[in-house]
């Protein structure tokens, strides 16, 4: 299994010194080590990406839950709505986000990877609303403007810890004070779900930051926990969770 302790680049005069504030991790928006070592096949090499950017991919990953999923997010968009995605995803989705904001609200999408960037572009960049951005979702900032909506969807599992922190305590401070902040990601599936034990062989082969997501709440990444409601839903038997979080009054 992969090695998944994993550093964000720092200059070599600085690996001595004590470690930067995680809002700084990547702040020069390379691309992470864990995913040119860990998930290079599936979003590094721009043929391979090429290859897997389809729905069928995605429903196949998702067991078919692909649609049941993305409408939970979907559903929380309404023409007009500001929306941060923090990492493209294959097949329509972000062209589906992009439809339902319209031309009076804005979408903006993040990525690392230059060839997703470079799909993203291609589904979404004609759109005047839309913008596709080349940044590390860990410490975006859409110059001090927060939105309406902040999603990530299925990105939090394949992010090494100090990633996950970063990146739920980065989408929290980019949301508007009556915003929300939604998670759709992999769950603790129950005992009796049996993609449960496909999902074990899987995480151990090829999704080394996965199982933490078993073990965690996604709120035990933010600092400011307690400032939130964490809504956590869980669907086919425990193997997904949507989290909507919305800031207490
Ligand atoms: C959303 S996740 C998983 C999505 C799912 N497997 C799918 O169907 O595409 C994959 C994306 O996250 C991106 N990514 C990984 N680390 C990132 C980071 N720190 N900031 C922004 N994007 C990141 C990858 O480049 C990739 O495009």
């Amino acid at each position: 299994m992969a090695d998944t302790t994993y550093e964000a680049t720092e200059p070599q005069s600085q690996q001595c010194e004590a470690l930067p504030p995680i809002r700084n991790l990547n702040a020069n928006n390379e691309l992470p080590s864990y995913m040119s070592e860990v998930y290079d096949w599936a979003y590094v090499d721009p043929q391979k990406v090429d290859w897997l950017d389809r729905n069928i991919v995605v429903k196949t990953l998702l067991f078919g839950n692909d649609q049941r999923l993305m409408r939970r997010y979907l559903e929380r968009i309404r023409p007009g709505t500001r929306v941060w995605q923090v990492a493209h995803v294959y097949g329509d989705l972000v062209s589906k986000v992009a439809q339902r904001v319209g031309a009076k609200g804005s979408f903006h999408l993040t990525d690392i990877t230059p060839a997703q960037i470079a799909h993203a572009q291609r589904k979404i960049g004609h759109l005047p609303w839309a913008r596709v951005i080349r940044h590390d979702a860990s410490h975006f900032q859409n110059d001090g403007k927060p939105y309406d909506l902040v999603c990530s969807f299925f990105l939090l599992h394949e992010v090494p810890e100090e990633w996950k922190q970063a990146v739920v305590n980065n989408m929290l401070a980019q949301v508007v004070p009556d915003g929300e902040v939604i998670f759709v990601d992999y769950h603790k599936p129950a005992w009796w779900q049996p993609i449960g034990y496909i999902l074990r062989v899987v995480n151990h082969l090829l999704e080394p930051f996965a199982k933490a997501l078993w073990e965690r709440e996604i709120s035990s990444y933010a600092d400011n926990a307690d400032q939130y409601n964490w809504d956590k839903r869980c669907i086919f038997g425990g193997v997904y969770q949507i989290v909507r979080v919305t800031r207490k009054a």
